[in-house]
């Protein structure tokens, strides 16, 4: 038996500790791995590498993904498929893990239609896959956040300043509304909730009123009550279509120092909070998801992902994984909001 592994999508904390968990599994059960670079472009070039313990003891507290990721489609043009397909019999792959988000493990699933047997590992900083309580690098993003907006807290608290503070989030506000809340930030605006600035305005006020200074926290992927559109300073689609984002907290920052006359700065946290080590939480998520993504190829389990339900490592369809995006809920939104009011 030998499986291929590949990380595909935004890189997060916690793929190497994945991929090494992956390989440590599979020796001890007798099978070889292969590792494919940048995600699905590795499987249409046949760009791959053998992979063995030894090459991955090192790695468990590492950040970002030895095995090179990118968000190449190889859906979009059927050539590039049929590519992907012929290249996983001429590398002797028998079975394929793929680390990713919404689109490496909708593609995964597509394929696995296709007749790759293929398990996948849910891996994305916004947390916005179905099916599974949590994705690796989620817990490892909002720390950092967290860590950024406390800091963020004290030099305006200092200044008596207003300061946005932006963090990725292109569909689902998780990583905003959780750092937020963590590090106490006055406000917090979400793609699920769209904003009005007259009302962002009277709260940054009442926030200064009381203490001086304000912190609010914007995802990138929030947008107004009177244009639904994203506001992104940023130009070009991925191969997935998904627009560019970043600049919302710009614009909200001028925009409130406009109406309000209060002194107000912008920071994007952006890439700074994919990078780094993985938390605590993240290893051991990722070292749950890798074996447990071995013993469902050892089982013949395809078209399946690892993922974790409360405190327990379940199998589900990939097919329901991708099939909706896991956005904010309102009970958290409802339970937290007399913080932003
Ligand atoms: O998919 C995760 C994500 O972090 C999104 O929140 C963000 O919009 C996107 O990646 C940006 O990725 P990149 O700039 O690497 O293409």
């Amino acid at each position: 038996m030998k499986i291929g592994v590949l990380t595909g999508g935004g890189d997060c904390a916690g793929l190497n500790a994945v991929i090494r968990a992956v390989v440590k599994r599979a020796e001890d059960c007798g099978f070889q791995v292969i590792g494919v670079k940048y995600g699905w472009a590795g499987l249409i070039d046949a760009d791959a590498v053998p992979l063995s313990y030894t090459d991955v003891l090192e790695i468990l507290d590492t950040g970002g993904t030895i095995l090179k990721t990118s968000r190449t489609n190889p859906l979009k043009n059927p050539a590039d498929a049929e590519k992907v397909l012929a290249n996983v019999k001429k590398l002797g792959i028998d079975a394929l893990v793929a680390i990713g988000g919404e689109d490496t493990l909708g593609v995964a699933h597509k394929l696995a239609a296709k007749g790759l047997k293929v398990v996948g590992v849910p891996k994305t900083i916004d947390n916005d896959l179905s099916s599974t309580d949590v994705t690796l690098g989620f817990d490892s993003a909002v720390n950092v956040s967290m860590d950024m907006i406390d800091r963020i807290r004290t030099t305006a608290a200092s200044h008596d300043r207003v300061i946005v503070v932006e963090v990725m989030g292109r569909h689902a506000g998780w990583i905003a509304i959780q750092a937020g809340l963590a590090a106490g930030a006055d406000l917090v605006l979400i793609p699920e909730h769209p904003f009005d600035l007259d009302e962002v305005c009277q709260h940054v006020k009442k926030a200064v009123d009381a203490k001086g200074s304000g912190v609010v926290v914007v995802a990138e992927g929030a947008t107004m009550k009177t244009s639904p559109g994203a506001i992104s300073k940023e130009s070009g689609v991925d191969e997935f279509g998904h627009v560019r984002l970043g600049g919302v907290g710009e614009f909200l920052a001028d925009e409130i120092e406009k109406r309000t006359g209060l002194e107000t700065r912008s920071v994007t946290l952006g890439h700074f909070v994919r990078g780094g080590s993985p938390s605590a939480f993240d290893r051991v998520l990722a070292t749950r998801f890798g074996v447990a993504a071995v013993d469902l190829v050892k089982e013949g389990k395809f078209d399946m992902m690892v993922s974790l339900r409360g405190t327990r490592i379940v199998p589900v369809k990939l097919v329901e994984a991708v099939a909706k995006l896991k956005t904010v809920d309102d009970a958290l939104f409802n339970a937290v909001r007399t913080f932003f009011e």
